[in-house]
Formats: C-alpha cells, sequence, structure tokens
C-alpha cells in the first residue's frame, strides 16, 4: 500500500442521526459526501414508528440529497410497546426499512416512547426473526441503581444473552458498543449478532472526556469507558473479523445544547469521519483493515451489495473545523480544531458558518 494515499470502495455508515426539517440541509449532504449509504436513526422528536412516517421521512431527506449524489438513506422504524406484528410485515414488505430500532425507554435522547421492559414484546421479536429483518440495539439498562460506566455490561447479562438464546436466529446489531463485555459478546457469538463501533469510542476514552476539565462535546451515550474498554474496541475493530463494522452514531446537537448545565448527549462525525477512523487504524498499524470495517462488513451483514464507487484518502496535516453550520444555529463537531493526519480528497465542500 502507497503510505501516502489509501483509496477504499466508498464506505458505509450503518448507524446515523439525521434529525428532521432544517437540518436536514446540512447533515444530509455532510452524510453523502464520504458514504453510499446510511442507516437512519428513528429518533426523532416524534419517533418514526410506523412505515408510513418512514417513508415520508425519507423523502424529506433525499429532498435534500445534493444533484449529483447516489447516497441512499436506509430507514429503520423504532419499536414501542404498541408496534403491531402487523407494522413490522408491512416494514418488511415495503424493501425500504433495513432495521428495527430498540431504545430502552429513557435511555438516551428522544427515548421516552422506548420499550419499557424488552421481554414485554418478545412476539415482535418472534414476527422480527420470521421476517429476517434484523433488531438494532441501543443495550444498556436504564435502572437507577446500576452504575452508568456498567450499564452496558449489565445489559448483556440481563437481556442480550438471554435474547440471543430464546431467538437463535433473530439478526441483532449491538448498536455502538463501548465496553470489552461488548466486543466479546459479539466476537464469541454467531454471524448474525454483529456491532457497530463509533469513532469517539476508537479514538477516546474517560479520560479524555473527565480530566482537566468536564469535556461536554465528547460527552455521548453509552458513555465513553476507561481505556481498558477502548484498547479492546480497536483490537476488534482492526481484526478483520466481518461481525464488526462502522457506524459513527454522527448526532448533532447545537453547541447551545452541549455547552449547558445539562448537556446532552451526542458527538457529530460527519465532517471528518473517514478521517478519524484512519486515524485510530493507522495507531493500531492497521491501515489495511480500515476498508473491511468501513466498506464490506456491513454490507455483507445487510445482504446489500458494495459500493461501486471509491473514495481517496491522502497523508495530509489539516485541521478539523471548530464550527459546522446546523439548521439554522451551528455545532461543535468531534475533534473540533484537532490536527487531523489524513484528508479525503475533494468531493463537496463542508459548509462551515
Ligand atoms: O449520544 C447519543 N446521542 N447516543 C444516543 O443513543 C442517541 C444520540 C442522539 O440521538 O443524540
Ligand atoms: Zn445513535
Amino acid at each position: 500500500m502507497d503510505s501516502s494515499s489509501l483509496t477504499l470502495t466508498r464506505p458505509d455508515d450503518w448507524h446515523l442521526h439525521l434529525r428532521d426539517d432544517a437540518a436536514l440541509q446540512h447533515t444530509v449532504p455532510n452524510a453523502a459526501r464520504q458514504f453510499g449509504r446510511g442507516i437512519v436513526m428513528p429518533n426523532l422528536a416524534t419517533p418514526v414508528a410506523t412505515t408510513a412516517q418512514a417513508l415520508s421521512y425519507r423523502e424529506r431527506i433525499l429532498a435534500q440529497r445534493p444533484a449529483q449524489s447516489s447516497w441512499q438513506p436506509l430507514m429503520t422504524l423504532y419499536l414501542t410497546d404498541n408496534t403491531s406484528a402487523a407494522e413490522l410485515k408491512t416494514a418488511k414488505d415495503s424493501g425500504l426499512i433495513h432495521g428495527i430500532k430498540y431504545y430502552p425507554a429513557g435511555a438516551t435522547t428522544n427515548s421516552d416512547a422506548g420499550v419499557t421492559k424488552l421481554e414485554g414484546v418478545y412476539h415482535l421479536l418472534e414476527q422480527l426473526q420470521s421476517l429476517g429483518l434484523p433488531l438494532l440495539v441501543h443495550g444498556e439498562v436504564t435502572d437507577s441503581d446500576v452504575d452508568i460506566f456498567d450499564r452496558e455490561a449489565v445489559f448483556i447479562d440481563r437481556h442480550l444473552a438471554p435474547l440471543a438464546r430464546t431467538f437463535p436466529e433473530l439478526a441483532v446489531v449491538m448498536e455502538h458498543i463501548t465496553t470489552r463485555e461488548g466486543a466479546d459478546f459479539v466476537r464469541e457469538s454467531p454471524a448474525h449478532i454483529a456491532a457497530t463501533i463509533t469513532p469517539q469510542h476508537l479514538l477516546y476514552n474517560r479520560n479524555h472526556l473527565l480530566v482537566g476539565g468536564i469535556r461536554p462535546h465528547l460527552y455521548c451515550l453509552p458513555i465513553l469507558k476507561r481505556d481498558i474498554h477502548q484498547q479492546a474496541l480497536l483490537q476488534v475493530a482492526t481484526s478483520g473479523n466481518p461481525s464488526f463494522f462502522l457506524g459513527t452514531d454522527s448526532a448533532p446537537h447545537p453547541r447551545t445544547s452541549k455547552e449547558s448545565a445539562c448537556g446532552c448527549a451526542g458527538c457529530y462525525s460527519h465532517h471528518a469521519a473517514m478521517e478519524l477512523y484512519a486515524e485510530a487504524f493507522e495507531r493500531e498499524g492497521a491501515l489495511d483493515k480500515l476498508e473491511g470495517f468501513a466498506s464490506h462488513h456491513g454490507a455483507d451483514f445487510y445482504g446489500l451489495p458494495y459500493n461501486d464507487s471509491t473514495i481517496t484518502l491522502v497523508r495530509e496535516s489539516w485541521q478539523a473545523p471548530h464550527s459546522i453550520a446546523f439548521g439554522d444555529t451551528e455545532l461543535s463537531p468531534l475533534a473540533a480544531g484537532d490536527t487531523l493526519q489524513w484528508k479525503m480528497l475533494e468531493g463537496q465542500s463542508l459548509e462551515t458558518p
């Protein structure tokens, strides 16, 4: 491999948040700049809980896609206590819904309408298993007596392991894993149980969040863990194991909502997603594993073809922007102001305010 440039099959983002309305004019072009497709999370202020809602959201998204782009939004539905088995069949039959997102009620941004008890929707998981529609899991318990740093590991023991035993053929993506326990669980599971990994969980640990002052722009959920977990994530992401693939969890919030006495959770990374992953993979001496992770493994899991175009990253020092336009306001992106070592060639330029 030429050490000054890296050409990859165009990657996909298997977990992102675009928001709605005015935000889409920025989030959609930014997503389409590097990626071929994106699994669009359904946690809008009014959850995307029906196929009809997802299809109309998809139209609003496509209306903001740049003219020359063939980027595709892959839609998801938000699972609630009231979702019907018939709705899941409608979703599958549409051919445009690629996964059903499980949020434990109260776990994160716009999750109040989430499922109150996972075991209470087992009849719906039965339906997903027979339809062959993946369950996308936010894997944290919400019990107030469980420490925030333990919530993923406890979720695996109490809920995910039993679920995997009960539904031995259900396709599951454990979204944005953050722990050694998450990495081990997926590594030891059959191929239909996979995980996405974000750039922030590869590049940072909780010291980056908390030592020397609280950095609200590194606050996301599940929260950054201690460095042994970061190391475990780096190990599996760069291992070539097809059960691990790229999902940025790029989650925009206005700067004012994050720089606040009660800052909200989410890191925005679509200004430099591939550059940030390249940074992490290079530190591990594993740039040769980036294409599998970013461009192949997720497509294989979802049964979709690889993208037929490529992107090229070149070795070039540049400074990530301090601010990105976001609807009628702006936000502070991940690694704002930091010097990055890789840069994607050309493409549409980013709009900075
Ligand atoms: O940090 C997060 N932000 N985690 C999530 O699960 C949701 C996301 C958001 O929507 O802002
Ligand atoms: Zn997310």
